[in-house]
């Protein structure tokens, strides 16, 4: 079946403007069981509090709905609150404010965001630790984590090749490329599968090992952590046009391609058994965007061609267009060992209508 996306697109927007104006001043993270959002408003640096606001960018770059900006502004504003929190503060401040503030610097030219975005990028280069060339991970008391990176951080490192690029100042972008050779060399395995953290020593940078987190085991594949690794990997050529890192997003494309096929819906980790229930559609959504930004790099339609492939499986049972619910997508999963699984997750939601925007060549390119 030959599907229009425009018409999609169309009803995503609609569905949107319903959602939007019946969660005003909300930050959602997931959906119940009817399809109404959550609020994660008061815990305000959690990492997936852009994600809304960035679904609401994309759609004001096409639509131009100034209830989508005020609304991602409003958000944008809140998160102020995060640079007072040293503990909020990690990893993920790509996830919060590349879809925060640097969208509306890019959509309106808004020196406050540019301004954040900074503080945002100098706190994250803050994170970076030269003896084993990685940004670190989650903060904790004891110091334990201090030599724990994870695959996540490739989709962060574009904030700091944005800082770089705005302030010109070479400072951000190199340690966003040393950051990158490391994860090449301990996250990513020979056959094109990731793991999901590294533990390294943090004085001396010696590798100590891996470990599962949010994946089935150690040693296995996480669906959300291949996504991570593909479109990070893919952004990071982007970025840097270092054949290195375009040869790996490939490879870890090429595993992905191979290992989705033996699912008929996207599983949380790709070694779990063909009997587990476990889902997590946010992992096709993330896949879709890295594998149309392959199609765009490199021109070889096998990535169009299995980005269309998981966006259809998603239209066809796993996406919720009616404008009664807020949810969009459905059946994702935080964890592989939590108890709750196949639940709406809004970052799956954003990424899906990233990729929607990507083939209709209609998105505002945050990353
Ligand atoms: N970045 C955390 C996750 O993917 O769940």
């Amino acid at each position: 079946m030959v599907i229009n996306w425009n018409d999609v697109l169309e009803k995503i927007i609609h569905k949107e403007e319903c959602a939007a104006a019946r969660n005003q001043n909300k930050i959602p993270y997931s959906a119940d069981e009817e399809g109404n959002f959550d609020d994660r408003s008061k815990d305000i640096s959690w990492w997936t509090n852009g994600f809304w606001a960035g679904l609401l960018w994309q759609l004001y770059g096409v639509c131009r709905d100034g209830r989508f900006r005020a609304e991602a502004q409003e958000i944008e504003r809140k998160l102020d609150e995060s640079f007072m929190s040293a503990e909020g503060m990690d990893h993920d401040s790509g996830f919060k404010w590349l879809l925060t503030a640097n969208a509306d610097l890019l959509l309106t030219g808004s020196g406050e965001s540019k301004n954040r975005l900074l503080l945002a990028a100098g706190n994250l280069a803050g994170r970076f630790n030269p003896a084993g060339n990685f940004l670190r991970a989650w903060n904790d008391e004891t110091g334990e984590k201090a030599g724990w990176a994870i695959i996540d951080c490739m989709m962060n490192l574009p904030l700091l090749y944005r800082a770089s690029e705005i302030c010109r100042d070479p400072r951000f972008y190199a340690i966003a490329f040393r950051h990158a050779q490391t994860a090449q060399r301990y996250f990513v395995r020979e056959d094109g599968s990731v793991c999901h953290i590294v533990r390294f020593d943090p004085q001396t940078g010696e590798f100590l090992g891996s470990l599962k987190g949010q994946g089935m085991k150690e040693g296995s594949s996480w669906t959300r952590g291949q996504g991570w690794a593909l479109y990070g990997f893919a952004l990071s050529y982007r970025h840097t046009h270092a054949a290195e890192f375009l040869e790996t997003a490939e490879r870890v494309a090429q595993n992905f391609i191979t290992r989705m096929q033996e699912f008929g819906h996207m599983p949380v980790d790709f070694c779990q058994t063909s009997d587990c229930p476990f889902e997590d559609s946010s992992a096709a959504a993330i896949a879709s965007c890295g594998l149309l930004e392959l199609f765009s790099i490199t021109g070889k339609e096998e990535y169009s061609a299995a980005a269309e492939g998981l966006l259809e499986g998603l239209l066809a049972d796993r996406c919720d267009l009616s404008t009664e619910s807020d949810r969009l997508l459905t059946h994702c999963s935080a964890a592989y060992h939590d108890e709750r699984h196949n639940f709406p997750l809004i970052y799956g939601d954003y990424f899906f209508i990233e990729a929607v925007l990507k083939i209709l060549k209609k998105e505002t390119f945050l990353w």
